[in-house]
């Protein structure tokens, strides 16, 4: 008798599990979708600089002796530059260049960081960039008109170059003449220009020994909106986000939500533990 109301006891006890776990599965699925930690609220993209047609398929016509700029050509024979050179062809910054050069009458003006200024950069930074950043960080060193050595007094600031944007948190840029020296500002760097590489009258191409950060890419995001700093804190320190993090920018819905779960599952419990006690009441009175 002992036994066999033990038996059944196990089977009532086995299939009240098999019901919480059965019945509790669904549970998970009504949850909201776990809200992603409100995006970084980034500065709007920098408009991409226009990029030029496409080349023409067929080849163009070989140029003559004093054809186009070769712009490669130039940086080596200067010696020094052969970093900022590898980024200029592998972003195919030096195409648009020439092809700006060979099909506009404004002219180029080019602030060529030197090995060293590269090398000087703490090891990773320039691995850690991605293609878009990398076009984005050679554009910041070019600027679409020719600017003589001596005009640098008369421009005006923030001075816009082939990474776009100029407002704050995008790619200002910053070039003040000094009686001694020409000075950049970038809000992250601070150089001068320690040289004319090369200037024709339609390219002019600056040494520099920093390479050139734009706030963009190595600055400080902008505050969002709506709330403080402490806000992106909490972004980054992902470990930590609780349900603060999740409902903080979700709607009512969402808590009505997650409330209502927990009413399920307490109803389960309630559910799981008056059976038991049914059972032992059962079993007591045996
Ligand atoms: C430019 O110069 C480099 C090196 O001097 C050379 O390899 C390349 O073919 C030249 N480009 C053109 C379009 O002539
Ligand atoms: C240079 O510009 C001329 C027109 O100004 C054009 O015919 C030629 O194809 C251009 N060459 C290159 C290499 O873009
Ligand atoms: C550049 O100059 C402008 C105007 O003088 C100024 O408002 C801005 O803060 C400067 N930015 C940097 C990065 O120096
Ligand atoms: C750059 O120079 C300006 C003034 O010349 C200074 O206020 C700023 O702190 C400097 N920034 C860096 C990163 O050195
Ligand atoms: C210009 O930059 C040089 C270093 O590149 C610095 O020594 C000098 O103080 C700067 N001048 C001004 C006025 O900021
Ligand atoms: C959420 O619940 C609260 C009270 O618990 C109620 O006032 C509110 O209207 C509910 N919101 C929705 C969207 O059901």
């Amino acid at each position: 008798m002992m036994k066999q109301s033990f038996f059944s006891f196990s089977i009532i006890i086995l299939f009240l599990l098999q019901c919480t776990t059965t019945v509790g599965q669904p549970i998970p699925a009504p949850l909201p979708p776990p809200t992603p930690p409100s995006p970084t609220a980034s500065p709007p993209a920098p408009p991409l600089p226009t990029s030029s047609p496409p080349a023409p398929l067929v080849p163009a016509a070989a140029p003559g002796p004093s054809g186009p700029t070769n712009l490669t050509k130039i940086l080596e024979k200067a010696k020094g530059f052969s970093l900022f050179i590898r980024l200029l062809k592998s972003t195919s910054v030096a195409d648009q260049i020439e092809k700006q050069l060979n099909d506009s009458s404004n002219g180029v003006t080019i602030f060529a960081p030197t090995d060293g200024a590269f090398s000087s950069l703490s090891s990773g930074v320039l691995n850690s960039l991605n293609d878009e950043e990398k076009e984005e960080l050679v554009q910041f060193h070019v600027i679409s008109s020719y600017i003589p050595l001596s005009q640098f007094q008369t421009v005006s600031n923030p001075l816009r170059t082939n990474a776009g944007d100029t407002s704050k948190y995008t790619f200002p840029l910053n070039v003040t003449a000094y009686p001694n020296s020409v000075n950049i500002s970038t809000g992250i760097t601070n150089t001068s220009l320690s040289g004319t590489v090369y200037s024709d009258g339609q390219l002019a191409i600056y040494q520099v020994d920093k390479v050139l950060l734009p706030w963009n890419i190595f600055g400080a995001k902008p505050p969002a909106p709506a709330s403080s700093p402490t806000k992106r804190k909490k972004e980054s320190d992902d470990s930590t986000s609780d349900d603060t993090t999740v409902t903080d920018s979700s709607s009512d819905d969402t808590v009505n939500a997650s409330g209502a779960i927990s009413l399920k599952i307490m109803t389960m419990q309630n559910m799981v533990f008056s059976g038991v006690a049914m059972v032992a009441a059962t079993i007591f009175s045996l």
